[in-house]
């Protein structure tokens, strides 16, 4: 039953019986709840902050993770100036978050904290979400988490961010794409159009504030004159339709109060200057207990054996309650880490309690990412295989030991070669000691870095920001289309060279993003539309097209890239041989795109046990679920784009593609090759590859259906850099077609 209906008087204003107690269970939550935030390490600071944001448009707030910042921050600025309702500005917060996880499990927290019900349960919920696909607010939604993404969406619709009082960025640290974008933008909002009338608070968990005012604080750029000033950016009307010229975006019910400086607040924080435009820090220490930190003698020959062992020394030795996180790099290693796991679990003597394995990554599905939350049951340890995202992300509660491989995956651009390839690398020292902290947020726990003292040493002190190492492509359209007329001068927290950023707008003119004289065409728009790279969503645009009538196949093939691997890979000879075998049925001679579009389309077929079939064929079954996932979402997504309306949909759903004739397999390889013409590679006389875009050599991937195979001209939807640049995820392409779309 919806909350809302068992208590449907809760959200409205009632008088209190003195002499009975709180009947109202969401009540009685908030009020427990309440002793808890008091003993958090930001509670104290709560008068600091509001002084702060009384003087200074923007806040810079560092603290270690766990002291209260991502849930007590909006809380305590909902009942403040800004954040109330009025002409203009409907005063709300937002706060905005890398992952969707986070997002969603801060929501739901924060309303329990406030006795709220989450999002649509209510229309006078004061606590909503908004994630891709999932928007989880209400009439009366005060607070609204939201990923990093989702508000760069609403900024598209509102260039000034009118719905907002307050903007938290939360997770700055992370350094995503998102957030230095969105960065930019708000230091454009609180120096131009939102001057005086918008708090900005910016979070982060380690010391980057010296940067982060130097960014707020110097002498405005051109980003302030570049907001709005194409004209693309949508006008904010209010109630009565009045443009946001005619409305004062100051927030300040005393107007005196707005244009007053200060310099040291409660000697809590160092105000810069007294200039409300100036920024504000605060600094709030966490709590940590003590962590004892192991690492090996001599770095460990085979990683998910080591971390094998560490995790059963642990679960038998060490008493309960205490949970383990694992630091993996990536999705198939968390994968393969919970088979060995489970394997192993079930030999463990009846006396020793049971071990409950979950894995923790960003594509993982909603329902299955909230299970981390849960307490483990009674006799029971959980396991949690994590990637960096429960590093600062997301707190798992329970947590006393933390086993750390010391990798991380991440995504590198190879300027060199126009490409962009997952890379599984070292972490830098304050990621090691993030993860180390993560054991002691609530009682004395223990660190197990599966790596050496000297290997930590050796480490680099902190990662490059994502905006210095992936594609700009997907960054420049995002903010073409949200009215930056000359992104090349636009205020980036660490500009990225300049020689990436004029690759990335050649490689958007190649996509016909933009026009030859840089400005975005309607092609650009749709494609910032669609939640894919540029690249990917330009292959769905063209399959749309009434020529090609191809969406279905393309969404299915689309669904299947987004997972890193779909395919079980046995490790032993034995084991690949068995697998080419099972999988020999779904293989198609037009190369891996066609194959698995086979994969999707014959385990959606499969009416009676999924699992069983995917096992069958060697296919993950964890891994294929991900995949309808998202292949539901695409599909709703092309739906309200009306991108199906020249689509033959019955043929489209009906053939199996190993079947197809070439009439059928053209279109979707011409789709791929209208975004990945630069990643296309023709036959040599040698018996290599060679990219038409650069001439560089490139192999086809061992696990690729088309290994060994000699055809004239391949298109990648992949680039792989081990000891040699391997093309991954691979179809077969005539030359005829390269040179009709290289021109
Ligand atoms: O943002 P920061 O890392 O400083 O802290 P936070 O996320 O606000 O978390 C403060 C405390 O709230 C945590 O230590 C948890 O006890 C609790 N919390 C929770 O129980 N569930 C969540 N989804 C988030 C936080």
């Amino acid at each position: 039953m919806a909350v809302s209906q068992q208590y449907p008087n809760m959200n409205h204003k009632r008088k209190r019986q003195p002499d009975k107690p709180a009947q109202n269970p969401l009540q009685a939550k908030r009020i427990k709840l309440l002793e808890t935030r008091k003993h958090l390490p930001i509670w104290p600071k709560q008068s600091a902050i509001h002084t702060a944001l009384a003087h200074h448009d923007v806040l810079i707030l560092s603290g270690e993770t766990g002291s209260g910042k991502s849930t007590q921050i909006p809380q305590f600025l909902l009942d403040q100036p800004y954040c109330k309702p009025r002409k203009g500005c409907a005063g709300k917060i937002a706060v905005t978050q890398p992952r969707r996880v986070a997002a969603i499990s801060l929501a739901r927290r924060v309303a329990e904290e406030m006795g709220s019900p989450l999002g649509s349960a209510s229309p006078g919920s004061r606590v909503g979400y908004s994630v891709r696909f999932d928007e989880n607010t209400s009439p009366g939604t005060r607070i609204k988490y939201l990923t990093e993404g989702m508000l760069l969406q609403e900024i598209l619709r509102d260039g000034a961010l009118g719905e907002y009082g307050c903007v938290v960025v939360d997770e700055v640290h992370e350094r995503s794409v998102n957030v230095d974008l969105l960065l930019g933008f708000l230091r454009g909002l609180v120096r131009g159009k939102r001057k005086g009338g918008l708090k900005v608070v910016v979070m982060s968990a380690t010391a980057e504030v010296e940067a982060l005012a130097k960014f707020f604080d110097e002498s405005a750029g051109e980003t302030e004159a570049m907001i709005g000033g194409e004209g693309e950016v949508p006008q904010v009307t209010d109630e009565s339709g009045r443009d946001d010229d005619e409305v004062s975006w100051n927030g300040f019910e005393d107007p005196d109060e707005a244009s007053q400086g200060t310099g040291a607040i409660n000697g809590t924080h160092n105000a810069v200057a007294s200039s409300p435009t100036q920024s504000a820090r605060i600094y709030v220490e966490g709590r940590q207990y003590p962590v004892t930190t192991k690492y090996l003698d001599t770095p460990a020959d085979e990683l998910e054996e080591a971390a094998l062992q560490r995790i059963f020394a642990l679960h038998t030795k060490e008493p309960l309650p205490g949970d383990i996180l694992v630091f993996l790099p990536g999705q198939d290693r968390i994968h393969s880490l919970q088979t060995l796991v489970e394997e192993f679990a079930q030999s463990l003597p009846p006396d020793i309690p049971k071990l409950q394995v979950l894995p923790l990554f960003a594509a993982l599905p909603q329902n299955q990412q909230q299970r981390i939350f849960q307490p483990a049951p009674p006799r029971t340890r959980k396991v949690i295989l994590s990637t960096n995202i429960a590093e600062t992300s997301v707190t798992v509660p329970g947590v006393r030991f933390v086993v750390d491989t010391g990798l991380v995956k991440i995504k590198q651009f190879r300027t060199r070669l126009g490409l962009e390839s997952l890379l599984v690398k070292p972490i830098s020292r304050s990621s090691a000691d993030q993860r180390q902290g993560r054991a002691g947020r609530e009682a004395p726990g223990q660190c197990h870095r599966l790596y050496t003292k000297s290997a930590y040493d050796a480490l680099e002190s902190h990662s490059a920001p994502e905006i210095l190492r992936c594609d700009l492509a997907s960054a420049l359209l995002t903010l073409k289309a949200r009215g930056i007329a000359d992104p090349l001068n636009f205020s980036f927290l660490t500009p990225p060279p300049l020689s990436a950023l004029q690759k990335a707008l050649l490689h958007l003119l190649h996509l016909s993003a933009l026009s030859t004289t840089g400005s975005l065409t309607p092609t650009g728009r749709q494609l910032s539309r669609l939640p894919l790279t540029p690249a990917l969503a330009r292959v769905v645009l063209e399959a749309a097209k009434p020529s090609l009538n191809c969406l279905h196949p393309i969404i299915d093939i689309v669904a299947a890239l987004s997972v890193e691997n779909l395919w079980l890979n046995p490790d032993t000879e034995e084991g690949r041989e068995r697998a080419a075998e099972a999988r020999q049925a779904l293989m198609s001679r037009e190369g891996d795109h066609l194959t698995l579009l086979a994969a999707v389309r014959g385990y959606v077929a499969e009416a009676s046990d999924r699992r069983r079939w995917a096992e069958a064929h060697m296919i993950s079954h964890r891994a294929m679920q991900s995949v309808m996932d998202v292949r539901k979402q695409l599909l709703a997504q092309c739906q309200r784009a009306d991108l199906f309306r020249h689509q033959d949909t019955v043929a489209a759903e009906t053939t199996s593609s190993t079947t197809m004739e070439l009439s059928q397999t053209e279109p979707i390889l011409r789709s791929l090759l209208a975004g990945f013409a630069a990643h296309t590679a023709r036959l040599c006389p040698d018996g290599s590859y060679k990219t038409f875009v650069g001439n560089q050599t490139v192999g086809i991937h061992p696990g690729s259906v088309l290994q060994g195979r000699k055809v004239e001209g391949i298109v990648f939807s992949e680039f792989v850099y081990t000891t040699r640049a391997w093309a991954r995820n691979v179809s077969v392409v005539r030359l005829g077609w390269v040179g009709e779309v290289l021109g």
